[in-house]
């Protein structure tokens, strides 16, 4: 039996984040420059059920059965033998790499989880359909983040720039985003870690305290992103970079950012660009910064300067697949 491969992007949250677990919208795009694969393959000469699992950017070499439960590898892998009602797979080996960074607010995880789901599936001859892969991919975020939005497995699932609102907890409103001007954005790393399920989790303890008071932030980020949509459909691209550094500004107000963050987000800004945000968790992770594409590099040197231990430019333009 060939090897099965497959792969999926990373994601920016361009403007959203943290409000959109409270039900307000959000805007995602997929950053195809950054991936996570995975790759089945047959092992005939192990006997059945054995399932061998190799991930060596995080040091994982073992098999199903050694890693514990909960492990997000393991939980993936299970939840599509569960799915199929596979008791006793047949002998195979998962090589699963990415070159997203993890922890760092741009989906790695989800898109590790996502690459082997649609691996696995297509290698046991039942590839499954997106609707499947994402409502599986948000299943396996619940029992990592606790009360995950679900933006992070839609985004990368369908792979085009999404707004995302979940209205409730088994109705979310997906809408595809027509772009009818590419523009670049700047993604600069902290080179800081920092769980999202811990920044959720903080935000989560804050509004239980202050429910008003978060509240009025999340309703003013929602705004935000009403208008961010508009802005991005009318091609009104410098309107949309003073709305996402507005939506920094509330995300520092959450609690969610830090001076590493905050450093960046005044270098892309003092090098001309139109505007810029942490995307995703916060605290640590990336930035994103939107500009004119003859101004990037020049942007990205200001970061670097500023501290910044890796950036990656990209161009955001109509739809990169088209099934949504
Ligand atoms: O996975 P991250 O760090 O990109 O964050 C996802 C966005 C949050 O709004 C913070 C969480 C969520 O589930 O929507």
């Amino acid at each position: 039996m060939p090897a099965i491969s497959a792969s999926a992007p990373g994601k920016i949250i361009l403007v959203g984040e943290h409000a959109v677990v409270y039900g307000r919208p959000a805007i995602a795009i997929p950053v195809e420059q950054v991936r996570a694969k995975a790759i089945v393959s047959a092992n005939p000469k192990q006997a059945p059920g054995t399932v061998f699992i190799q991930a060596p950017n995080i040091g994982i070499e073992t098999t199903l059965a050694e890693l514990p439960v909960e492990d997000p590898l393991a939980v993936a892998v299970n939840s599509v033998f569960q799915t199929l009602n596979i008791s006793r797979p047949p002998a195979l080996t998962l090589r699963v790499s990415a070159t997203i960074p993890i922890a760092a607010g741009l989906g790695s995880g989800t898109a590790i989880s996502i690459a082997i789901i649609r691996a696995l599936s297509a290698f046991l001859g039942k590839p499954f359909s997106d609707e499947r892969v994402s409502t599986l991919a948000y299943e396996i975020e619940k029992i990592h983040h606790g009360t995950p939005s679900g933006i992070d497995n839609t985004v990368i699932t369908y792979r085009q720039p999404i707004y995302f609102q979940r209205i409730s907890e088994d109705h979310i409103e997906i809408k595809k985003i027509s772009l009818p001007q590419a523009f670049t954005i700047i993604i600069a790393d902290t080179g800081i870690p920092s769980p999202t399920s811990s920044t959720v989790g903080d935000v989560r303890q804050a509004w239980l305290v202050q429910p008003e008071h978060y509240e009025s932030i999340f309703d003013k980020i929602g705004t935000i992103v009403k208008e961010a949509l508009c802005e991005i459909q009318s091609g009104q691209v410098e309107k949309l970079g003073k709305l996402m550094t507005a939506n920094h500004q509330l995300l520092v107000d959450l609690g969610v950012s830090s001076p590493e963050l905050d450093r960046l987000v005044r270098a892309s800004l003092e090098a001309g660009a139109w505007g810029a945000k942490l995307s995703g968790g916060g605290r640590g992770g990336n930035i994103i910064a939107l500009a004119s594409e003859e101004q990037a590099s020049w942007i990205t040197q200001g970061l670097k300067s500023a501290g910044a231990t890796h950036a990656i430019t990209t161009l955001i333009s109509e739809s990169l697949h088209t099934n949504l």
